[in-house]
């Protein structure tokens, strides 16, 4: 059995190298397998045969996607079609990963998965696509949602706030945007919970939400990293986080106001209680 794991560069790709090491498993890079490139993707595909796919390659930049909203979709919408179409033809699994980016934000409660998606933003639309184009294959495998993705690897706001937070004194951070903070480390360990590692035999749902359980605004995950590296005694000049309103700190793509998502399908597959995001968070500091 050959498992092919695209983005191995990326945080998500790292951390399932770190699961599952070198046996069985080809790490595809872009130079390997570009996923704006068809014939790249197809190549690839055909030299390795895997039986199982984790596609961790993504184009992520949120804000920038809205200025390349052909290349988001080429690489996180049909590029996802067509992997599937080749997994369905070679009876492949494929494990896909998508965002809580695809909702709207406008629903005060947690989103479920059989919500109806409505993006907002040319990076949430061109992940719709790719779990729309998954979902219409008919490939074997998951559509995994998270959010808020970090890990002590490439870029995330973790690492963004750790860096600030040892050479200035005073931050503001938004408080208007609630979600729920997620470790790739979580969701690298869950996904494989949930697929089994050695066989391949997943026939849950079609689209699971991977979070942990809790909630948090950006505001206030910004002071659990300051909490925790003060616990840890690392480096930080940092004083003083001020809340401040979304409207003060104006970004390119709109981001949903609350795209806290439930994992109780999730708990219920894996027979477990999970653990509130702060609980995994905490594991990054030591
Ligand atoms: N980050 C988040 O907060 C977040 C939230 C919700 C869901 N997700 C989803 O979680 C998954 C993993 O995200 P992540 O945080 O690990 O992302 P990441 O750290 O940005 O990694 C993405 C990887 O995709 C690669 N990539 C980009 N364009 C490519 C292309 N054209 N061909 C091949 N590879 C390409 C990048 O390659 P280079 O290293 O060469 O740039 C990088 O290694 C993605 O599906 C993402 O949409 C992420």
């Amino acid at each position: 059995m050959t498992t092919l794991v695209t983005g191995v560069n990326g945080q998500l790709g790292q951390t399932f190298k770190e699961h599952l090491g070198l046996k069985n498993v080809v790490y595809a890079d872009r130079g390997i397998c570009d996923l704006s490139d068809k014939s790249s993707i197809l190549d690839c595909l055909e030299s390795v045969k895997p039986n199982r796919i984790i596609n961790c390659a993504a184009y992520t930049a949120v804000d920038n996607a809205e200025d390349e909203p052909e290349l988001a979709s080429a690489v996180n919408g049909y590029a996802v079609g067509q992997i599937c179409d080749w997994a369905v033809k070679k009876d492949t699994e494929v494990i896909h990963f998508s965002t809580d980016y695809v909702f709207d934000g406008t629903k005060s409660e947690a989103y479920l998965e059989e919500d109806k998606p409505n993006p907002q933003s040319e990076y949430g639309k061109s992940k719709l696509l790719g779990e729309e184009l998954f979902l219409s294959s008919g490939v074997k495998g998951v559509c995994i949602r998270t959010s808020w993705v970090h890990s002590n690897y490439g870029k995330n706001f973790y690492l963004t706030m750790r860096k600030l937070m040892a050479d200035r004194e005073e931050l503001s951070v938004v408080d208007d945007q609630f979600g729920v903070p997620t470790t790739c480390d979580f969701i690298a360990r869950n996904t494989l919970m949930l697929i089994d590692e050695n066989e391949l035999q997943y026939r849950g749902p079609k689209i699971i939400h991977c979070i942990p359980s809790g909630s948090a605004n950006w505001f206030e995950f910004a002071l659990k990293i300051l909490e925790n590296l003060k616990k840890h005694n690392a480096k930080t000049t940092c004083k003083d986080i001020k809340p401040v309103s979304s409207k003060n700190y104006p970004q390119k793509a709109n981001r949903p106001k609350n795209s806290v998502m439930a994992n109780s399908v999730l708990g219920r597959l894996l027979a477990l209680e999970l653990e509130n995001w702060l609980d995994e968070h905490q594991r990054l500091y030591t």
